[in-house]
């Protein structure tokens, strides 16, 4: 078991899965990745999840995110289950699912909190940057279905923020207006900024999303 930070080199390790054998950082290659796990195969809140992601293909597509499933169930199990997930979300499971018998993956990435489970992981997702950094970690229980307008939420606002200097208020979505990030001086905006600002507070000042048009 490794404590994985926030920052940290994602670990890569080699698996199979649905789609075969990977390595999981050649396998990212300059995508952004997201790697979220499933308690196990043939569950109800999962076949909702990964039919869930699947329909969201193009949404990932759009931000240059590769998706990728893990289950500690083995290779038949999940193509089995792959057949009900396509019949009853009415979709067609399209990233490989990793099939971690051994739980090799799941030890590496924190996934199974014993006092939980001791032999199902947890819903994480871990969502990695082109740079292979770990940019966000979310755990839920297994009891909770995962919300993915969130998780594309996050991706929004990490993909924005790392061009420009803001940060997202609470509650953000794309579209809305932005906090400007402590570091930049007043006179600085015009040139940074050019649809202008806002200033609530010295330190608290708002400026519309500035990658829109
Ligand atoms: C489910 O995916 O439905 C599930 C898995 C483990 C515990 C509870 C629900």
């Amino acid at each position: 078991m490794s404590t994985i930070r926030l920052g940290d080199i994602a670990p890569n390790f080699t698996a199979e899965t649905t789609e075969g054998k990977i390595d999981f950082h050649n396998w990212l290659g300059d995508s952004w990745g997201v790697l979220f796990s499933h308690p196990a195969d043939y569950t109800p809140v999962c076949t909702t999840e990964l039919g869930a992601v699947a329909n969201y293909k193009a949404e990932f597509d759009k931000r240059n995110v590769k998706v990728i499933a893990l289950s500690v169930d083995g290779i038949t199990s999940h193509k089995g289950w792959i057949k009900d997930i396509n019949e009853t979300q009415k979709t067609t499971v399209n990233f490989p699912i990793i099939a971690d018998e051994d739980r090799k993956v799941a030890t590496l990435y924190d996934m199974i909190h014993p006092n939980a489970d001791d032999k199902m992981t947890v819903r994480s997702i871990f969502l990695i940057g082109p740079d292979k950094k770990v940019k966000l970690m979310i755990t839920y229980p297994a009891s909770t279905g995962r919300n993915f307008d969130e998780l594309l939420r996050v991706i929004d606002s990490l993909q924005l923020t790392a061009y420009h200097k803001v940060a997202t208020p609470a509650n953000w979505k794309a579209g809305d207006d932005c906090v400007i990030v402590p570091a930049v001086k007043n006179e600085d905006i015009p040139s940074l900024f050019p649809k202008g600002y806002t200033e609530i507070k010295p330190y608290l000042r708002m400026t519309p999303q500035p990658n829109l048009k």
